[in-house]
């Protein structure tokens, strides 16, 4: 794992964006997440499109996870979130028909998951990942099978506490079910860049980067990738035993 440690959120978010434009290979397919981490990392993709520096013109975009039984026009809905973020030559220059999210309207879900597992083989270039407080990634929740594939989850008690700030802070308004790639589908991609600030996410970032690999910490899944590059601030880095290494290693490779 390559651990980039930044002081603060809008430092990493700075770090992220020079990392996936220098590392995703233009012309290919990206992995997108959604939640509030990666929005900084978008508004600076959107920055570089403008001046000209990066374009997603000619690339698709995959995302992690959708929301079953959201109303088709929810601004809540990922795939009307990514296409807010990204979609359009004022955005990354992505082009609509080139974002896949799994059809969390869909009749038959199962169905749906099975569609999308198979429309992302063999796995994108780069995957973005955000993480839950209760070590999600995707909506791959605690005690899910660590190689799973696109499958339908029911979300935590947590996680619908965690967006509740997303449905007028009403619990009862976050959807209960969704459709996510599966562990073993993320971990089909050639490179994952993982994001996580703030204090909230210390103890997740503590499990995945030193903890033992477990289904109760999902994204601990990821110390089996190759190649990972983790971005933090100092909040969420702040249960690191190593930080000081960690740091010291980034600093060596980043001269
Ligand atoms: P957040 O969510 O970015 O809104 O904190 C991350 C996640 O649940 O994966």
């Amino acid at each position: 794992m390559r651990i980039a440690i930044a002081p603060t959120e809008a430092e990493g978010t700075a770090i992220a964006a020079r990392v996936l434009m220098e590392r995703f290979e233009q012309g290919k397919a990206l992995g997108v997440a959604t939640g509030s981490t990666p929005l900084g990392l978008y508004e600076k993709l959107r920055e570089a499109h403008a001046a000209g520096e990066f374009t997603l013109s000619g690339s698709s975009a995959y995302a992690l996870d959708e929301y079953i039984g959201i109303d088709a026009d929810h601004p809540e809905r990922y795939r009307n979130v990514l296409a807010t973020e990204l979609v359009g030559e004022d955005k990354t220059g992505l082009k609509d028909e080139d974002l896949y999210t799994p059809d969390g309207l869909a009749d038959d879900p199962a169905q749906a998951a099975a569609d999308y597992e198979e429309a992302i083989a063999p796995g994108v270039d780069l995957q973005i990942l955000g993480i839950g407080s209760d070590g999600h990634i995707g909506f791959n929740e605690p005690g899910g099978s660590l190689a799973s594939r696109t499958h339908i989850g029911v979300l935590t008690e947590q996680t619908r506490t965690d967006n509740a700030r997303f449905f007028d802070n009403d619990i009862d308004k976050v959807p209960t079910h969704c459709l996510t790639q599966g562990l073993a589908t993320i971990m089909g991609a050639k490179k994952l860049l993982l994001l996580a600030f703030g204090e909230k996410k210390a103890e997740a970032m503590k499990q995945v980067i030193e903890g033992p690999v477990s289904a109760f910490w999902p994204g601990t899944i990821l110390q089996h990738h190759p190649d990972v590059t983790i971005v933090l601030d100092e909040a969420a880095a702040g249960k690191l035993q190593l930080a000081d290494y960690y740091k010291a290693i980034w600093d060596s490779w980043n001269k």
